[in-house]
């Protein structure tokens, strides 16, 4: 219910002003968003590479409304990939991109947001690094998954994204596991009707774990992006079974959520990617990190009427 609500407040400009314009939202947003600008991104990724973790960067934006803005995107992940290989960081560092911020939502913005995530491809490719195609809303999956089909006739390593809560994502998950394909797993953050979608968090539960094992059969490279011990253990129980090599997948999670856990993972020997979102429009990806915890609402409201 209050899930819900969130993800509805996520597309609210108004809600988004006042949000955006409150102090306290700022200290919290810190802990989920490495900051506004790239300097302050790559200190953060320093800092998680030297403590053994992996990362992912995104560039934060999906309100793109003009094709200038896509292209300001897609120059600011240029830039990124060049930073990333000047600073020796492509070993550990690849980036996750949102076709909603390169802009498939404009009028025939499909053709423009593969043009821009062919750009950004041949930047990573140039620099030796991937990238991956975040999942947005169902509304979005058959064209996200032909979009990331063709970006790897030219880019094999591209990855995608699929979330456990879609009804149709054992099937995706069928087709997404030959050799060399790298697959995100995750539950899926968007509120979705129940026409497509589970709806208790038992069955996206059930549909994840169904979901890695059908990855990890495959001959894929699946990247297991979940802070939740259950799908973790449910991870290595069937890592173990299928006797795969412990290079041969990924365990990812969010930056600021579990960290303690992240290194002890990493430590373990197991490929732990942290996912690092930086920019100035963090607005809808912080309400659904809200969306995902009540706790996280409780101690916004907390430090409200602590004032
Ligand atoms: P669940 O929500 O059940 O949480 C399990 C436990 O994790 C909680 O009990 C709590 O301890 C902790 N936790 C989870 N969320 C928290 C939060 N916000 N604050 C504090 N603690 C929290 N989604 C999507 O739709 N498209 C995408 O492309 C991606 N990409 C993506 C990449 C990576 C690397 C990750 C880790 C996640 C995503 N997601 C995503 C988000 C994903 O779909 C999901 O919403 C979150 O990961 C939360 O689900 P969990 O699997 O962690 O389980």
């Amino acid at each position: 219910m209050l899930k819900n609500v969130l993800l509805g407040l996520s597309r609210t400009p108004a809600v988004k002003h006042a949000v955006v314009a409150f102090p306290l939202t700022r200290r919290l947003v810190e802990r989920f968003v490495a900051g506004e600008n790239l300097d302050d991104c790559l200190r953060v990724t320093h800092a998680l590479v030297e403590r053994g973790l992996l990362v992912t960067i995104d560039f934060l934006g999906e309100d793109t409304t003009t094709a200038a803005q896509a292209d300001r995107v897609t120059d600011t992940y240029v830039e990124l990939l060049n930073r990333l290989s000047a600073e020796g960081l492509t070993g550990e560092v690849e980036v996750s991109i949102k076709l909603s911020a390169l802009g498939a939502l404009l009028a025939g913005g499909h053709e423009l947001a593969l043009d821009n995530a062919r750009v950004i491809c041949a930047a990573a490719d140039r620099v030796g690094t991937t990238v991956t195609v975040d999942a947005e809303d169902h509304t979005t999956t058959d064209a996200t998954l032909r979009t990331v089909a063709k970006l790897r006739e030219q880019y094999p390593w591209v990855g995608t994204v699929l979330q456990s809560m879609l009804y149709r994502t054992t099937t995706d998950c069928l087709q997404q596991r030959d050799p060399g394909n790298r697959v995100r797993l995750c539950k899926g953050a968007y509120a979705e009707p129940s026409e497509v979608a589970h709806q208790a968090k038992s069955a996206v539960d059930r549909n994840y774990r169904r979901c890695a094992t059908v990855l990890l059969e495959g001959d894929g490279r699946p990247l297991f992006a979940t802070h939740d011990d259950a799908m973790i253990g449910h991870v290595l129980d069937e890592v173990s079974r299928l006797d795969r090599a412990v290079d041969s997948f990924e365990l990812q999670m969010l930056l600021g959520i579990r960290s303690d856990e992240q290194v002890r993972l990493a430590g373990l020997g197991h490929s732990m990617r942290v996912y690092v979102p930086f920019g100035t429009d963090w607005y809808a990806y912080f309400m659904r990190r809200l969306a995902e915890r009540p706790a996280n609402v409780v101690f916004l409201l907390r430090a409200l009427f602590e004032r």
